[in-house]
């Protein structure tokens, strides 16, 4: 089927008003070309607005610094699984933002929140209290492991906090030592974060090397195996392990309850706090409210950020009182953390996440998405495994995924890569339908042959 077809067909299905699609001519993918190109009101308008978006790249590239590769596509509304360019095309959305909209865009509940609490306050500071702060952090400790939340405002200042916090209770906890343990153990493919410590505790030697010294003292050890990390945290010179019950930027890679139990069992036997970092897979994107309950095992400490606020800026460390107990006034702060705004939306996405029925939707939709993929692309000589759980998901290829991602993106489908690059990364809205997943496991399906033109690049 061809994407024009693929798109028309489930135009009428879902009775979703799809904006049509102008498809750059590949030479490879013909079947794009099908497309139907209408643009939203007149050709010159169209044509302007053509204009508009290479203009925007080209002063991105002028006056933004070069830390983003970024795909050439100029977004400017949203709605749902859906987003817009300035182009008025329309994309199915199966990134989120990086695993950010959960409730897609602009949801109603969420835009409500927002709007309400901007209103009538957005930022005071940690110099006072606020009632959205502590109205969140009693949700997310009744519906968690933990006892107590800190705020910040990303997923790498989580990190960092939860590196403070390990160091303070080793401290606290040893105050006859002059030297407690202050080293860490993470794991390959493991992704923290990009400010200094938590950069130290990221894998990837290509995100490390031009900052180097980082933040010494942390060991990397092979994820998964339970038998190299229990013989390194005996040793008793580790603050806490960090790990990723499912690792997202490493290349979907999930955790066994047997690591993680061992885990558990080696932190507790040497003093070590075991940290789960759920910035990515935590919030209900497994299926479970957090990904951590699918194994059963639970942390000291755990960090979020990237769901948590809809799409505003917010980090969360959770902990347990053990933890809180070592934490003093003026150990961390943040002037903009936990403000009014970002936490009232922050209780309106995780009071409609952490339904049962929710969750329960997201696990079903998963397995069958998963099931689909398996069944439409499994034969496919390039692609070696379909894994993830809920609505994380990875399809390893042999071969770079980017000519796919791409191949995806002018057919309408936005997907993201992961891993050595080899990995096509699909962290959809919670709230997207089995129709979509349908439109978008088609369109990988069409989009195969995309794969084939690669040279030489295994
Ligand atoms: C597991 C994990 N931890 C930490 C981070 C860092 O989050 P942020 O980009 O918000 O700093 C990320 C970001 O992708 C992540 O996936």
């Amino acid at each position: 089927m061809s994407c024009s077809a693929l798109f028309s067909a489930n135009i009428s299905a879902s009775s979703v008003q799809y904006r049509s699609l102008t498809i750059k001519p590949t030479n490879y993918f013909s079947a794009c070309l099908n497309v139907d190109v209408c643009a939203p009101d007149s050709n010159q308008k169209g044509f302007l607005q053509e204009k508009r978006s290479a203009e925007i790249i080209a002063d991105e590239k002028k006056f933004i610094v070069g830390t983003y590769a970024r795909a050439p596509l100029v977004l400017s509304s949203g709605k749902g699984c859906k987003l817009y360019d300035v182009e008025g095309r329309e994309y199915l959305d199966l990134t989120s933002g990086i695993a950010v909209n959960a409730l897609g865009h602009g949801d109603p509940d969420w835009l409500q929140a927002v709007t309400q609490q901007a209103d009538v306050l957005t930022h005071v500071s940690n110099i006072y209290y606020s009632v959205p702060q502590i109205e969140l952090a009693k949700r997310l400790v009744a519906s968690s492991f933990a006892d107590r939340a800190f705020f910040c405002n990303s997923g790498t200042e989580a990190t960092e906090a939860a590196i403070k916090f390990a160091r303070k209770f080793q401290r606290f906890s040893h105050p006859d030592n002059k030297e407690p343990p202050f080293e860490f153990i993470a794991f390959t493919n493991c992704f923290h974060g990009r400010t200094m410590g938590a950069l130290a505790l990221t894998s990837k030697e290509y995100y490390r090397s031009p900052f180097e010294p980082v933040m010494p003292g942390v060991t990397f050890l092979e994820y998964g195996n339970t038998q190299a990390a229990v013989e390194v945290i005996k040793s008793g010179k580790f603050a806490a392990v960090f790990v990723e019950p499912i690792q997202g930027e490493g290349g979907i890679y999930s955790a066994t309850k047997e690591f993680l139990q061992s885990l558990r069992a080696a932190c507790d036997s040497s003093g070590c706090l075991l940290v789960y970092d759920e910035v990515q897979c935590g919030l209900g994107r497994s299926g479970h409210l957090w990904a951590h309950e699918a194994y059963d095992v639970y942390p000291d400490i755990m960090t979020l950020a990237k769901p948590l606020a809809g799409g505003l800026p917010i980090g969360a460390v959770l902990v347990t009182e053990r933890v809180a107990t070592a934490i003093n006034y003026g150990d961390h702060g943040s002037t903009f953390a936990g403000n009014p705004l970002v936490c009232g939306a922050g209780i309106a996405v995780l009071d409609k996440i952490s339904k049962p029925e929710f969750l329960a939707d997201v696990s079903e939709k998963g397995r069958y998405f998963k099931d689909l993929l398996v069944e439409k692309l499994g034969g496919n000589s390039h692609v070696k495994e379909v894994r993830g759980l809920g609505l994380i998901i990875g399809i390893e290829l042999d071969i770079s995924a980017s000519p796919l991602v791409d191949a995806c993106r002018e057919c309408g489908i936005l997907v993201l890569t992961a891993g050595k690059g080899n990995v096509v990364r699909i962290v959809p809205p919670l709230i997207i339908s089995k129709e979509e997943l349908e439109i978008a496991a088609d369109v990988l399906t069409n989009c195969l042959p995309a794969l084939d033109n690669q040279v030489g690049n295994k």
